[in-house]
């Protein structure tokens, strides 16, 4: 059985459905705080927190689990920078409780990490090589479990892959899940809600960055395919390997280029207004996933935003259609 810690979740939704679909049996966690148990149509359901060590002691001596995944975090750059006390909390002493509860059990732990480790890149594309000094208590807090995760697994003998997910974007083919974070702050939905009426405009946050047409780079990536790649991270644990991953699709789009898309696919008019920077942004954020798809064998099937924006154009409509 696969423990998946932050299940309801939206990447980690993702990965429960592709994951029963190959015939893993699935134990979900989550507090709710985020996920949305509608997303957990697959495997069993726990509600819980990671705050709550009995659970996890239970959870632990009750199920014959094979390994754990961990989505559970708090993951808004801003939100961290304001009130990182949340972030350390959720993100490091709560994993701290997973992992503690786990290491007599378990030997094979996937972590979501996130690009937001390298802080401003030297580089274009980031490999994982690339020096982390993260610019947010997100990032730092992330880059905190990453090196725990090298303590723990040399004492504790057990394996793990961290991820490094550079910008997760678009949705389930089948549209029976999706991305759905209250309040919104990710780039793309907060366009499509525009694009439905949902909202007035959206905000260009900066427009001098040094970049060709002045706003932020990222490098989107579909959500199914890091689900497929935590698919073969488990594979690779079977064979006794720590390793960390980039994932991304290795190339960059701008602010304004992902607004041009949109108004593309969906066919409405987007009103947009040019403000200030938001703290924590790098300008351009490009990953380089040679490392995955060499040794993972991973390859990113969304590998064309347009594919990526039109999944979500269809699980946006949906969710609207259904919650409005
Ligand atoms: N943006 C806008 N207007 C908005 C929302 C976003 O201009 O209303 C811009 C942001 O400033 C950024 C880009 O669109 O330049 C993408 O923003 P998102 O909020 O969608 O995603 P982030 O790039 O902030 O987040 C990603 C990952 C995080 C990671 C972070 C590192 O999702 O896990 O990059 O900076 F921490």
């Amino acid at each position: 059985m696969i423990f998946i810690v932050g299940g309801a979740g939206y990447i980690g939704s993702h990965v429960n459905k592709l994951l029963s679909n190959e015939g893993y049996k699935t134990l979900i966690l989550d507090n709710l705080s985020k996920g949305h148990e509608e997303f957990v149509k697959w495997g069993k359901f726990i509600k819980g927190d990671l705050k709550d060590k009995r659970l996890l002691a239970r959870i632990f001596k009750e199920y014959d689990i094979n390994a754990v995944m961990h989505f559970a975090a708090l993951t808004d750059v801003r939100e961290s920078i304001q009130d990182p006390g949340s972030y350390y909390k959720n993100n490091v002493k709560n994993t701290l409780n997973l992992l503690d509860a786990m290491r007599e059990n378990v030997k094979k732990f996937i972590f979501s990490s996130t690009c937001a480790v390298y802080g401003n890149p030297l580089e274009i594309p980031i490999t994982e090589d690339h020096p982390c000094n993260p610019i947010s208590p997100y990032g730092r807090s992330k880059l905190m479990i990453e090196n725990i995760l090298e303590d723990y697994s040399r004492a504790y003998d057990f394996n793990y892959v961290s991820l490094r997910y550079f910008n997760a974007a678009g949705a389930d083919p089948q549209t029976e899940i999706g991305e759905w974070h209250e309040p919104e702050t990710h780039l793309i939905p907060i366009i499509l809600d525009a694009a439905i009426g949902k909202r007035e405009n959206v905000q260009i946050f900066g427009t001098d960055y040094p970049t060709p047409d002045g706003t932020c780079i990222r490098d989107y990536i579909h959500v199914m395919d890091l689900a497929n790649a935590h698919y073969k991270a488990l594979r690779l644990l079977e064979e006794d390997k720590s390793e960390i991953f980039n994932l991304g699709n290795g190339n960059g789009f701008s602010v304004k280029e992902i607004i041009e898309t949109c108004k593309e696919i969906t066919g409405e008019k987007i009103h947009t207004i040019e403000s200030k920077k938001r703290p924590g942004d790098p300008p351009i954020l490009i990953g380089s996933s040679k490392k995955a798809k060499r040794i993972l064998r991973w390859r990113p099937e969304f590998a064309d935003i347009k594919d990526i924006i039109e999944t979500a154009w269809e699980w946006h409509q949906k969710l609207n259609r259904e919650t409005i």
